[in-house]
């Protein structure tokens, strides 16, 4: 009987030892686990000389322009900081449009030169809209696009994601085969 009740008495502690270390886990896990982008390609923090997205995005009409059109290696890091923003969310996986409209189609609704897209993707379309632009087309759906100069607070990042959705199209600005 003696060895029974020491044997439950031991189990019972390894129990709650056990349960213990448990729940210590879980508690640190949302620090370690979860990342707003979901553990993909990091965006690169705000820059500590020159300007955040956002105030470039409110630089003088056409002064922004994109170095990484037609560079492969930014390209690749554009198709990651475009999931890892969140944006196939809404744009679909290889943005050919979801539940919001498609980014290579050749269809583009303020227009497509690489400064609108710029300031598009850093205000969001309510400020962009503030700013004098208007939508020129319509898509296959009307809403607003949120801001993501402050989750993209590194301009380049946004030059890259821009590059990756221009990869989708000739020099002529067309849309490659099979694209619409
Ligand atoms: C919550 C959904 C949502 C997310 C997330 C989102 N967008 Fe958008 N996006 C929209 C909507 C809605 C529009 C259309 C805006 C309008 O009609 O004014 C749009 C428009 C665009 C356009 C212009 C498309 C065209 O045909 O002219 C581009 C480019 C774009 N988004 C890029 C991005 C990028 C890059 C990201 C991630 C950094 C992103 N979006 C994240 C909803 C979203």
């Amino acid at each position: 009987m003696k060895t029974l009740a020491t044997g439950l008495g031991l189990g019972f502690l390894i129990s709650a030892a056990l349960l213990g270390a448990v729940h210590a886990q879980n508690d640190t896990a949302p620090m370690s686990g979860s990342t707003a982008n979901g553990g993909r390609m990091p965006m690169s923090p705000a820059p500590t000389s020159g300007a955040t997205s956002l105030q470039l995005a409110h630089s003088p009409k056409g002064s922004i322009k994109d170095p990484y059109i037609g560079d492969k290696k930014a390209i690749a890091e554009g198709q990651m900081l475009f999931s890892g923003a969140g944006c196939p969310g809404c744009h679909g996986g290889g943005g050919g449009g979801g539940i919001c409209p498609p980014l290579i189609d050749g269809v583009w609704i303020y227009g497509g030169d690489p400064d609108t897209l710029f300031r598009l993707i850093a205000l969001g379309s309510v400020d962009l809209q503030k700013e004098g632009y208007s939508r020129m087309a319509i898509e296959n759906v009307v809403a607003p696009m949120p801001s993501f100069g402050s989750i993209i607070p590194e301009p380049k990042d946004i030059l890259k994601i821009i590059a990756w959705i221009k990869s989708h199209y000739d020099a002529n600005g067309k849309p490659l085969e099979g694209n619409q």
